[in-house]
């Protein structure tokens, strides 16, 4: 049965999803609370976590942040959604999750921990973008810095104006 076009409020709801601090709507779906903690150099987490996570015409953009986990990303639903990774050496990757796997889409992507990474929902016919994410070591703010605007830019001057687009403090 065609339903017609998905209302965004209905996937946000059905979803239970709650504002992410990245920009996005997220929830935690999975936390590894069987098994023993890791313990890592910034203390103990979980081996592993897991969450839903959507970019929506509202929210277009999930801010520059770091991580010190690794993160898997699976394609669910909807537009795609291009993510700009830069690396310690500030060299940039460019990559495009989505269903189109022919064009050269991802349905699968790893992010290593150490990198800083952005995300931005691409024009479509749907007005979302749903992913999942599976971080071992599991999430922890302890282990993730928001990308301060000025402090990005002074240390990967050449990547200026993504930097601009895709954090939201600063000038
Ligand atoms: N990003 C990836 N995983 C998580 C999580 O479990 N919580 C939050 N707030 N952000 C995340």
């Amino acid at each position: 049965m065609n339903r017609g076009k998905t209302d965004v409020r209905d996937v946000i709801a059905r979803l239970d999803l709650q504002p992410h601090v990245e920009g996005g709507y997220f929830r935690r779906t999975f936390q590894a609370d069987q098994r023993a903690m890791l313990q890592t150099a910034g203390g103990p987490r979980y081996l592993m976590t897991s969450i839903y996570y959507l970019l929506t015409e509202d929210s277009p953009v999930g801010q520059f942040h770091f991580n010190q986990s690794d993160i898997l990303h699976f394609y669910h639903l909807g537009d795609p959604i291009e993510y700009s990774m830069i690396h310690a050496d500030g060299s940039l990757e460019t990559l495009v999750m989505g269903n189109d796997i022919l064009a050269g889409q991802h349905l699968q992507m790893h992010v290593p921990g150490g990198i800083w990474k952005a995300s931005r929902l691409l024009n479509g016919e749907h007005g979302f973008g749903l992913i999942s994410e599976a971080v071992s070591p599991g999430f922890d703010f302890a282990d993730m810095e928001m990308g301060d605007r000025r402090q990005l830019i002074a240390r990967f001057p050449q990547h200026r104006m993504l930097i601009k687009k895709l954090t939201r403090d600063g000038d």
